[in-house]
């Protein structure tokens, strides 16, 4: 089973980022110098992906843009001198093969994978990418996925432990075995601490089957009266078809104004060029009066 498309849903609301996501896409805020879903994006390329269907919501027009070529820019940057910028931005319209389709109204994770379902026949499996959940690691994430799914070819889930009372915020396992490859017995979309079945919280990457594809339309609206993925992926696991994969590397969150802050200061802390820059601002910062 070789995957080769990535799905990416991009259409939600960004409620838990308003008022910063009034009108900017939350997938599009910054962390270091480039948009939060091109870090997802180039997760996916160095994992070997060279295909993605952004599933975008009406009025998130920036995200195309962004990723569209800018002769005109590039020209205007030539012209200046800095043709090391011009490369970068030229390098993000080539960066892999985009398809969009838009999800109408704001229905949930399972819809939204639903909505580019078109766009994905002939594919035994795909992988699937939350831009909210930025990784910071070697291997890339998606690829410890995909690892997993070539050697069992079935569905897999990430998989990180989360204290109890932070559990009902995720998708949950119920999982056998030992890791750091589990096999999944049951999940739940937000189960309350109580009824959670591990500390096992269900993380933004997933490689899906076309078995979990086929399932989709017929899941009912679930967790928050939304189409759950995690409700799709019930039955397959409950089959033995499903895997989770406890990965290494960090996994820093993007969809929350202080989790977004955070996370811009972990990347930019360790970057050669701008964590430097940021210590010596921070600095003149407090000398100020
Ligand atoms: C979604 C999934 C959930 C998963 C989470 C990871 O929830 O439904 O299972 O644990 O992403 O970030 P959301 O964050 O969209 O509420």
């Amino acid at each position: 089973m070789t995957v080769t498309t990535l799905v990416v849903p991009a259409g939600g609301l960004g409620t838990r980022f308003l008022p910063a996501t009034k009108a900017l896409p939350k997938e599009m805020v910054p962390v270091g110098d480039r948009p939060a879903i091109q870090w997802g994006l180039e997760e996916a390329v160095a994992s070997g992906i060279h295909r993605a269907v952004v599933v975008t919501a009406p009025g998130k027009d920036l995200i195309r843009a962004h990723f569209a070529s800018d002769p005109a820019l590039e020209q205007i940057l030539e012209s200046r001198g800095s043709r090391e910028l011009a490369e970068r931005v030229r390098s993000i319209a080539g960066l892999c093969q985009l398809e969009f389709v838009e999800q109408l109204e704001p229905l949930g994770l399972g819809h939204a994978v639903l909505c580019a379902r078109p766009l994905l026949e002939g594919e035994d499996a795909v992988a699937v990418l939350l831009p909210d959940d930025l990784f910071d690691g070697t291997p890339p994430l998606l690829a410890q996925l995909l690892e997993a799914n070539a050697r069992a070819g079935c569905t897999v889930l990430a998989l990180r432990r989360y204290p109890r009372e932070s559990i009902s915020r995720y998708g949950v396992a119920e999982v056998a075995g030992d890791g750091p490859v589990f096999q999944v017995t049951d999940v739940v979309e937000k189960p309350s601490a109580e009824e959670a079945p591990s500390d096992l919280a269900i993380m933004g990457r997933y490689v899906l089957s076309r078995e979990v594809l086929d399932r989709l339309d017929q899941v009912a609206p679930g967790a928050g009266g939304e189409i759950q993925l995690t409700d799709a992926i019930r039955e397959v696991a409950r089959a033995g078809r499903v895997l989770g994969v406890e990965f290494v590397g960090r996994l820093l969150d993007v969809g929350t104004l202080d989790s977004w802050l955070a996370t811009n200061a972990a990347i930019v802390w360790r970057d050669p060029v701008l964590g430097p820059a940021l210590r010596e601002r921070i600095r003149e910062l407090e000398a100020e009066p």
